[in-house]
């Protein structure tokens, strides 16, 4: 069967064969059977797509869904025949995975609605696939949030990166720290309105997303991107060093110098850093840190570590090993920027987070390959690729420029993980982020025109086979199969940039 006749489906199934038979006709007395949630999600899918309300069944039904334990972490099979739709998923996750594809297959038939007789076997190739979203630059709520997770969970991502500080702000309320959202949450770039999040607001967050399989990964960034800190505890803050290259990103975008204690709502960065040689400053990492464990399930804390421009080397390497033993002693997993990866002494179970370009430039490359040989792992969002805040070719004048943009969906699509980092093996590669920076996205909407579609091409870097393994994994399939995805991707509320790259789907 040749690509082009198979049912669209993004990311890319490991494995899709098209039946011979006739399509299974989805209609008002279709009966639904099998685990709550599951059909919960796909009667939510269907009703958004088609109109159509779906009735859950008792006993034997048209669309079965069941987890049936044994399969891989996350896989799922479909078996749609004329008369019967099967998914099952070895766990809970696997199952919601393969609602999501059946999402996708669901297809106007003349009058009425079908799923295409069609047989998948899937299963991610990296454990790790994320978005992460920027709320310290903009700040957006918690509704806004919950979009998010919808959007990335319906491309099979599971993990939710919050940059929840930085310069400008401090978004998340700790109890032992009070004064950070007192004093440091008003700002967003541009006098725009700032905000935070409550601690329950932190937890409804956590809770939504683990209802769609996700974890949420929590980054405060330090020593640099702290300006706010200072506005909270400017003992624990060093005064902000304009160099020169503040003074050209003033130049370019405008606004005025970072003064301490005054609260910074411009676009520079590289300016502030924690001071590196206060034990109190260390005293409010364990503070922060400490809280965030007893707030996220997940195994992961971020502790950012980049573009410390105004920290000296040396202070650098010193303060990144005494944070990432304080949150690995705390029982979590740190993450950080690749830059941390000049620290020789970094806890060894530290995830670096790439962020250099496709082809990687000055030594981003060996500093990323550092946490590998070290025993961690990494996490890839090479940002010309997948910085999904770059600006695109034509359209929205939304976005930035710095990371070679601006940026194409096909050159969001055109790179292939293993081929990165050289020197490092495809085992130790946690997995794939999409990043969504908002210097200039502020608000659900733009969210949705700078995430999509360029995001499901992270997410096919993500879940799918290595290019070269599956003939879907090609520029010409990938563009068919998204733009067939439009019509649902409307039908979903979301406003994706309509980019004349895609062959965009009329219904
Ligand atoms: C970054 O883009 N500064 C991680």
């Amino acid at each position: 069967m040749h690509a082009a006749s198979l049912p669209a489906v993004v990311p890319a199934p490991s494995s899709i064969e098209a039946g011979s038979g006739a399509p299974f006709r989805l209609s008002e007395t279709t009966s639904l059977a099998g685990d709550a949630d599951a059909t919960a999600a796909l009667a939510a899918i269907v009703l958004a797509r088609t109109g159509l309300s779906l009735g859950a069944a008792e006993g034997a039904a048209d669309v079965e869904l069941r987890v049936t334990p044994g399969g891989a972490p996350e896989s799922y099979r479909i078996d749609v025949a004329e008369a019967s739709v099967v998914v099952t998923g070895a766990h809970a996750a696997g199952l919601f995975y393969g609602v999501q594809t059946l999402g996708q297959l669901i297809a106007r038939d003349g009058a009425g609605w079908s799923l295409p007789a069609v047989s998948i076997d899937d299963a991610p190739r990296f454990a790790y696939r994320g978005l992460m979203l920027d709320v310290a630059r903009h700040f957006h709520p918690v509704e806004a949030v919950k979009g998010c997770i919808d959007r990335a969970a319906s491309l099979k991502m599971n993990a939710l990166h919050l940059h929840l500080t930085d310069d400008q702000a401090w978004r998340i309320q700790l109890d032992s720290r009070p004064e950070l959202v007192e004093r440091a949450s008003a700002a967003s770039v541009g006098g725009d309105p700032g905000g935070f999040y409550t601690k329950d607001d932190y937890r409804d967050i956590v809770r939504y997303a683990a209802s769609r399989h996700m974890i949420v990964v929590p980054e405060i960034d330090m020593p640099g991107h702290t300006h706010a800190v200072g506005l909270a505890y400017p003992e624990l803050a060093e005064e902000p060093v304009v160099g020169d290259h503040i003074l050209e990103t003033l130049a370019e975008y405008g606004g005025d110098a970072p003064v301490a204690g005054v609260p910074y709502d411009g676009m520079a960065v590289g300016f502030s850093s924690l001071k590196i040689h206060e034990e109190a400053t260390y005293d409010f990492v364990a503070d922060v840190f400490g809280e965030l464990t007893a707030m996220t399930p997940g195994p992961y804390l971020h502790f950012g570590g980049d573009e410390s421009l105004s920290t000296s080397a040396a202070d650098f390497d010193e303060f990144v090993t005494r944070v990432s033993a304080i949150i690995a002693d705390l029982g979590k997993t740190p993450v950080a920027w690749h830059e941390a990866g000049a620290a020789k002494d970094i806890a060894d179970t530290t995830i670096g987070q790439y962020w250099g370009f496709v082809r990687p430039q000055g030594d981003s490359g060996e500093k990323a390959r550092a946490f590998v040989d070290n025993g961690g792992g990494l996490i890839l969002s090479p940002a010309d690729a997948i910085y999904l805040d770059m600006k695109y070719p034509s359209g929205p004048a939304l976005g930035l420029t710095w990371a070679d943009g601006p940026t194409s969906v096909e050159r969001a699509y055109s790179w292939e993980p293993s081929d990165v980092v050289p020197g490092v093996d495809e085992a130790a590669i946690l997995g794939i982020e999409a990043a969504l920076w908002t210097e200039t996205v502020c608000t659900a909407a733009d969210i949705d025109t700078m995430a999509f579609p360029r995001i499901a091409a992270a997410a096919e870097a993500g879940w799918s086979p290595a290019t070269g393994d599956s003939e879907l994994r090609t520029w010409a399939s990938f563009r068919e199969r998204v733009g067939a995805l439009g019509p649902l991707w409307t039908a979903m509320g979301i406003g994706f940039h309509p980019s004349d790259e895609i062959p965009w789907a009329a219904e």
